[in-house]
C-alpha cells in the first residue's frame, strides 16, 4: 500500500490523517497516511528513514518547513516564491518539493464567493504563513496587495522579490489609512491573545475578513469582524483542507471534492 506522512514537532493534533484518508476514500484510492513526530534536529533523517521505507510523499509542517525546502532537489516556483515546502514527493530517487497552503487559501476565497480580481487586499502578517500565499493572490491578479506587518522590514523583504506586480509593504499605521476590499490575517497575534493592531474603521460591511487559523470559536480577529458587520468572515478551516486537496491531487493526479471533509471537520471541532 502506498505510504505518505505528515512530519512535524507538535503534531498529534495534526488533522491530516483523518483529511487524507477521507479524500482516499471518497476518490477510491488505496493509501496510509500517518503522523510523524520528528526531533527538532532530527528531520533529514526522519525524511530518509521514510524514503527508505518506501514512502511516496509527505506532508511537512512545522517547524520543518524550510530545512524540507533544502532538501529538495526540484522545487515548484510556488515552494520557491515561499521559501518552504509544505508538500513532498518521493520518485525515481528524487525529492520534489511544493508548497498548496496559497492555493488552498484562494480556492477556499473563490469556494466562499470571494472575488480576489480587482480586489484591494490586505495580508496582515509576513512571515512564513503570509510570504506562503502571496504569488497565488497576485495570481488571481487583485487591484492591489498590501502586506501590512509589525517588523516593517520583514513585509518588505516579501515585496522585493517580485517585480511589476501591485505589491507594496507597510506599517499597520499606514494600512489604518487605507481602504480594503479582502483582509486576510497570517500573524500569529490572535494566538497569543493580542490584538492586531487594526483599527475599527479598516473592517467596513463591504470587507471580507479571512483568518488562516481556525477553532471551535471564532478567532478574535474575526469575532471583531463579526461585531462590525463584515459583509464576509471566514476562518482558516477550509484552507487547511484545501490544501491537503492540493497535496493529493500531486501525489494520486485526482482533485478530491474539499466539502465533504469541511463539513465532517466542522463538526468535529463544534462537537469538542
Ligand atoms: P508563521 O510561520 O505562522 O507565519 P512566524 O513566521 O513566526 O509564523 O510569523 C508570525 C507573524 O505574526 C509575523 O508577521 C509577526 O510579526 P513580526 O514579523 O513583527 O514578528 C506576527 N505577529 C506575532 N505576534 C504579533 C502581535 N502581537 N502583533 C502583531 N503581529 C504579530
Amino acid at each position: 500500500m502506498d505510504k505518505y506522512c505528515v512530519f512535524g514537532n507538535p503534531i498529534k493534533q495534526s488533522r491530516s490523517p483523518f483529511i487524507h484518508q477521507s479524500f482516499a476514500k471518497t476518490t477510491k484510492q488505496i493509501l496510509h497516511y500517518e503522523t510523524c513526530l520528528v526531533e527538532l534536529d532530527g528531520f533529514t533523517e526522519a525524511v530518509n528513514d521514510f524514503i527508505a521505507k518506501e514512502g511516496k510523499g509527505a506532508n511537512v509542517t512545522a517547524p520543518f518547513k524550510e530545512q524540507a525546502m533544502s532538501m529538495c532537489d526540484e522545487l515548484t516556483e510556488h515552494a520557491k516564491f515561499s521559501g518552504a515546502v509544505n508538500t513532498l514527493t518521493f520518485k525515481n530517487g528524487k525529492i520534489y518539493g511544493d508548497t498548496t497552503d496559497g492555493v488552498g487559501l484562494v480556492n477556499d476565497l473563490l469556494a466562499n464567493n470571494v472575488c480576489i480580481k480587482n480586489s484591494r487586499v490586505l495580508l496582515l502578517g509576513a512571515g512564513g504563513a503570509s510570504k506562503g500565499v502571496v504569488l497565488p493572490l497576485l495570481n488571481q491578479m487583485p487591484k492591489s496587495l498590501t502586506i501590512a506587518n509589525r517588523t516593517v522590514s520583514k513585509a518588505e523583504a516579501i515585496v522585493e522579490q517580485y517585480t511589476d506586480q501591485p505589491l507594496s509593504a507597510c506599517s499597520f499605521d499606514k494600512a489604518n489609512e487605507q481602504e480594503f476590499d479582502i483582509i486576510i490575517n497570517a500573524t500569529s497575534a490572535g494566538l497569543t491573545g493580542h490584538g492586531i493592531p487594526i483599527e475599527e474603521k479598516l473592517i467596513t460591511p463591504s470587507c471580507v475578513c479571512y483568518d488562516m487559523t481556525y477553532g471551535k470559536e471564532l478567532t478574535p480577529f474575526l469575532q471583531k469582524a463579526q461585531e462590525l458587520n463584515a459583509k464576509n468572515v471566514i476562518d482558516g478551516l477550509g484552507m487547511l483542507v484545501g490544501q491537503a486537496a492540493e497535496s493529493f491531487d500531486i501525489w494520486r493526479g485526482v482533485k478530491p471534492a474539499v466539502d465533504p471533509v469541511l463539513h465532517d471537520l466542522r463538526a468535529s471541532l463544534n462537537e469538542r
